[in-house]
Order: C-alpha cells, then sequence, then structure tokens
C-alpha cells in the first residue's frame, strides 16, 4: 500500500535531498493519491478545468468527421486503429464512436479503439462512461505502451490536452549558466533550490532548437520549462505506429514565442476551484499543474523519428473545415421553436463558440504528424488552409 502522497513526498524528498521539479510535477498529479487519481470530479465546466471535451459532443464529431477522412487516405482498410492517449473521463471516445456508428457505419465497423490511460482512477471512469458502447460489442480496449506491439498501429494515434500534463523540468538562468529547479523540504512543505541540470537532455533540446538561454537577450532569473516527456512519448508512438497519423491537440506556442526573452517567469500554471495561478506548493495533488506545449520541438523530433509534418493549425480552423460552421448555422434558426428550445440552442450555439474563440479553445493548436503519408495528396481536410499564429 503506498503511503499518502504528502508523506511519500517528504519521504522521498528528504532520502534525495532534493528532487527535480519535473519529479515534483510527476508526483503530485500521478502518484496514487496525487491530483489525477482523485480528480475526475474536478474536470469539467464545474471543475477545476475544463477542455473541448466538456462542451458538449460536436469536438468528438468533428474528430469523427476527419478520422473517416484519414481511414480513406489509408485506403479504408479492414482494420483501422483509433488510439487515444490520455482519455479523461472517456466523454471524447464515447462521442467520436457515436458519432461514427450513427454517420459512418462503414467506417465504424473497422474501428478498433484502444485508451492508453495513466490514471487507475480515470479508467474506472472511462469505463462506467463507455460501458453501453462496450456491452453492445464495440471493440475498445485499454492498454499501456509496453502491451502494444512495434510497429502494429494502422491508424490515428490522438490526444487532446495530454502533452501539457506531462511533467517538465523547470530551467533558471543565474550568472552564466543555466541551473535547474529542483524541490527540497523545509518545516512542513516543499521549497526551491537551483541545482545543475540533471540530465544532458536539457542542454540538447536547446541546442537542437538552436536557443541560447546564456545569451545576453534573456534577462538575469529568466526561467522556462522544458518537456523532455514529450520527446520520449514521440519515440514510442513513432515506433508503434506502422502506418498513419498523429494528431496532437493542445495550447502552446512555437519555440520563438515560447522561449520568448520577454518571458521571463515561463508557462507553468496551476489550476485550483476555477482559479488559475502560478504556486505549484500549495494545494498538494488538490491542483492541476500544467506547461504550454513547444509545438517546434514536437516538429523536429517527429521528424526526426520519421513522423512528416502534415500541418499545424488553429483549433478554429480545424473544426470549421470539418463541419462545424454548418452546425452553428443549424443553430442560428430558431423559427417554429418553444422559448425553451430557443434557450436551450442558444446554449448550444454558445458552447461550439467557445471551441472557436481564437482567444480560447479555438487559439489552441492541432498537428498533424504522419507516417507513410508524405503530404503530396490534398490537403487533410481540418488542416484545409493550415496556418499557425502562434
Ligand atoms: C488534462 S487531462 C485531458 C483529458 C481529456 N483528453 C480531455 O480533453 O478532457 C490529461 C489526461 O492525460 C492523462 N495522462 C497524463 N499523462 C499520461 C501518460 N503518460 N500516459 C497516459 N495518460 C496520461 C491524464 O491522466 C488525463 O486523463
Amino acid at each position: 500500500m503506498e503511503k499518502h502522497l504528502i508523506q511519500y513526498l517528504r519521504d522521498r524528498i528528504q532520502q534525495q535531498g532534493a528532487i527535480t521539479f519535473a519529479e515534483f510535477m510527476e508526483t503530485v498529479l500521478y502518484h496514487e493519491s496525487g491530483y489525477y487519481n482523485q480528480q475526475a470530479k474536478r474536470m469539467g465546466q464545474r471543475g477545476d478545468f475544463f477542455t473541448s471535451v466538456h462542451l458538449g459532443e460536436a469536438f468528438g464529431a468533428m474528430l469523427a468527421v476527419q478520422f473517416v477522412e484519414l481511414w480513406q487516405r489509408l485506403g479504408s482498410p479492414s482494420a483501422f486503429d483509433l488510439v487515444e492517449m490520455g482519455a479523461g473521463q472517456g466523454w471524447l471516445a464515447r462521442d467520436i464512436l457515436i458519432h461514427l456508428r450513427d454517420y459512418y457505419e462503414s467506417c465504424f465497423i473497422c474501428v478498433s479503439y484502444t485508451i492508453v490511460e495513466k490514471s487507475a482512477d480515470l479508467i474506472d471512469r472511462q469505463q462506467n462512461t463507455l460501458q453501453s458502447l462496450l456491452d453492445s460489442g464495440v471493440a475498445i480496449q485499454w492498454r499501456t505502451w509496453s502491451e502494444i506491439d512495434s510497429q502494429s498501429i494502422v491508424g490515428c494515434v490522438f490526444s487532446n490536452e495530454l502533452i501539457d500534463a506531462f511533467a517538465v523540468h523547470q530551467v533558471q538562468k543565474r550568472g552564466d549558466r543555466l541551473m535547474e529547479v529542483y524541490v527540497a523540504w523545509e518545516g512542513d512543505r516543499p521549497v526551491e533550490t537551483l541545482q545543475p541540470l540533471s540530465t544532458s537532455g536539457i542542454a540538447d533540446y536547446f541546442q537542437a532548437a538552436n536557443i541560447d538561454l546564456l545569451s545576453p537577450v534573456y534577462p538575469e532569473g529568466y526561467r522556462t520549462e522544458v518537456n523532455l516527456q514529450a520527446l520520449d512519448w514521440l519515440k514510442t508512438v513513432a515506433d508503434r505506429l506502422r502506418q498513419g497519423y498523429l494528431i496532437t491537440i493542445d495550447y502552446g506556442y512555437s519555440n520563438k514565442r515560447y522561449y520568448n526573452p520577454g518571458r521571463c517567469s515561463g508557462t507553468l500554471q496551476c489550476y485550483y476551484q476555477h482559479q488559475v495561478h502560478g504556486d505549484p506548493y500549495i494545494n498538494l495533488g488538490e491542483q492541476d499543474i500544467t506547461a504550454h506545449v513547444d509545438f517546434t520541438a514536437l516538429q523536429t523530433q517527429g521528424a526526426r523519428l520519421g513522423l512528416v509534418t502534415l500541418g499545424l493549425t488553429q483549433q478554429a480552423a480545424f473544426l470549421m473545415y470539418l463541419g462545424l460552421g454548418d452546425r452553428i448555422a443549424g443553430l442560428s434558426q430558431g423559427e417554429g421553436r418553444s422559448g425553451a428550445e430557443m434557450l436551450e440552442q442558444l446554449k448550444m450555439r454558445d458552447a461550439l463558440h467557445r471551441l472557436i474563440d481564437p482567444t480560447g479553445l479555438g487559439g489552441f493548436g492541432v498537428l498533424v504528424q504522419g507516417k507513410g503519408d508524405d503530404g503530396t495528396k490534398p490537403p487533410i481536410r481540418g488542416l484545409t488552409t493550415a496556418f499557425w499564429s502562434n
């Protein structure tokens, strides 16, 4: 039986003297009694945070439309894998599968749906959400990456707001050295300390991006994050994917904007009871901690591994090309509706607008990478005019 989070964390830190911020973040989010193992009740419109998935079935329906096109691009194989990583409460899986079942049966019968999820608590929630689909014989399974064979996936691996939930390393410029943020324990709480970099992977990351945080344009004390887990995750996906696509939807920037000298305290954010703040050392295990995604790093690492960038666009454009505009137009006709129906319709329309709000979810990045599709075919539907202003 694992120890309670705070006791576990304190013991672990005291054994080591100090742990990297990345290990601290990993522990408070994913320990057995960490945030993601007791937080399904906190996700959603009334929770600490909500995602596109919580705004109704339209997001999943639009993704389903995209998957049908990708299935066709692969030659409509009789076995088409959809692999969702980090599936939250399972709502996106449900919305995608129901849309495929109801509108695209020829694709639906070829789909094998796999969820790769780290939180035991969320796996339970996902199984509950998907129970009626499972009961009706739909092929849905839960796997770890080690249970999925190398070069076995033909289809699409995808995620929504997964990479921002990976534990990140934090670095800080001190004099002529780049130091790493470590976490020690003092009295009854964690405290920060700066130490030399824990891994050469951090220096390699900046070298690959041609970014020198020690140059004079970066001020003393400049602090930022490095998501090494995202690079490892790409290695795993590239290994398991034989032919098909990787779709990553998340908030983030190109590396030029991410590591802009003006962004001197990084992108780390904590979410607790509707509030966003910057202190990861309070509400341990009770608050979400996230960092923005460096999309350029995903593209560069993907290219090294044979994953060709087919496009990077904004969520708003992606969803509009997949037909969200028609849905919004459909909800704009009030003729013959009662007052209550009109009110419901307005609420639904408002939710769809939030999915494409350029200052919110609509400004998220959608990165599509491919293997065995060199991009010489006509553009993928959601990427029709791919643009990225971040
Ligand atoms: C911010 S939530 C997003 C949930 C859902 N995709 C949505 O959009 O509502 C992040 C999800 O990723 C999962 N996760 C984080 N790291 C993971 C990993 N290494 N492997 C599998 N799942 C992971 C979390 O447990 C959680 O389900």
